[in-house]
């Protein structure tokens, strides 16, 4: 028994140094599966990813007014952060290479990880392939936030049409991104969030995302403080864990894993946030190549 968690901890920390070294060059790197996964022999079958090509730049992307500047795919499509959400595309896709339809959670363990952030952005990054229809809906009732960073209305959103005071037509929004469809969390108390994920109307309503979108991708709240993701992720194909350097507290994220696998909730990816910068603060190469982002954002020339 000791030494199988001694080398559990051995590849843990193999997997770890593994994903710090990627993250320096970067500011966010995809991890394999933690060593509780089952690791994959035979080689990953080729992944039929075809992105749409690159608009030209005097066209694109077309400023939107109100949505958010952390919708990096969006606004900068060439990005080397861009690159790496597309990372986390590639591995998800060569998980798929029938094109099942799949429903992912994106959580982690302590709240403003970037579980939001990535959630849209990956949504974005999936939807770039022409001939997949992406869904990203917002699972976290109490600290919803995609409705904000798209500028679009909170309600009506998955609450209300768990309550049956919306049709699923109705709480279906567009997006500037092609091929992407949101769903926003609606209005709800906090005492309430769980039993309205609990209730008999979630499967089916959540069976039917399923069924219409090649990619569903679920944002929630954090997996250590509510019970939210062991119910989302039960609905769900797998879940992506974001882990944020220098932030993630260890036994928080060992708590989250454990939950999960108590839950038989798979555990399909895991993505690094932050950038190491050698003798800088955490934070500072992604502020970096943020105010990069905001430069070029506000050096465009204003739409009519
Ligand atoms: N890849 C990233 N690198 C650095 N900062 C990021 C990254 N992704 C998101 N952020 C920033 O981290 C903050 C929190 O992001 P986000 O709202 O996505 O976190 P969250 O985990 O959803 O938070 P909450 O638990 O409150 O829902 C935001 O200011 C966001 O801009
Ligand atoms: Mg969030």
């Amino acid at each position: 028994m000791g030494r199988i968690a001694d080398a559990l901890k051995r590849a843990e920390q193999e997997r770890l140094s593994a994903a710090a070294l990627a993250a320096r060059e970067g500011g966010t790197a995809v991890l394999p599966p933690p060593a509780v996964e089952p690791s994959a022999e035979a080689p990953l079958p080729a992944i039929p990813d075809v992105p749409l090509p690159l608009p030209p730049a005097a066209d694109a992307p077309t400023l939107v007014q109100g949505l958010s500047e952390s919708l990096v795919p969006y606004y900068e499509r060439a990005s080397l952060i861009t690159e790496q959400y597309r990372s986390l595309r590639t591995r998800l896709l060569s998980q798929n290479p029938h094109y099942e339809h799949r429903m992912l959670a994106i959580t982690s363990a302590v709240p403003k990880e970037g579980k939001s952030v990535t959630s849209l952005n990956l949504g974005c990054v999936l939807a770039e392939i022409r001939h997949l229809k992406v869904l990203v809906v917002d699972g976290d009732f109490r600290r919803g936030s995609l409705a904000r960073m798209l500028n679009q209305p909170e309600a009506p959103g998955l609450a209300e049409l768990l309550r049956g005071e919306a049709t699923y037509s109705q709480v279906l929004r567009a997006t500037p991104i092609p091929n992407l469809t949101f769903i926003p969390a609606g209005n709800v108390t906090h005492r309430s969030a769980a039993d309205l994920l609990a209730s008999a109307a979630t499967k089916p309503i959540f069976q039917r995302m399923q069924n219409e979108y090649h990619y569903t991708i679920v944002d929630t709240p954090p997996a250590t403080t509510v019970t939210d993701v062991g119910i989302i992720g039960q609905l769900c194909s797998g879940v992506v864990v974001i882990v944020r350097l220098h932030r993630t507290d260890e036994l928080a994220a060992k708590r989250t894993v454990r939950l999960l696998q108590v839950n038989n909730i798979p555990i399909v990816g895991c993505l690094l946030v932050g950038r190491d910068t050698p003798g800088g603060r955490y934070g500072y190469g992604y502020s970096y190549n943020y105010y990069r982002y905001y430069d070029s954002y506000y050096r465009r020339p204003e739409t009519p």
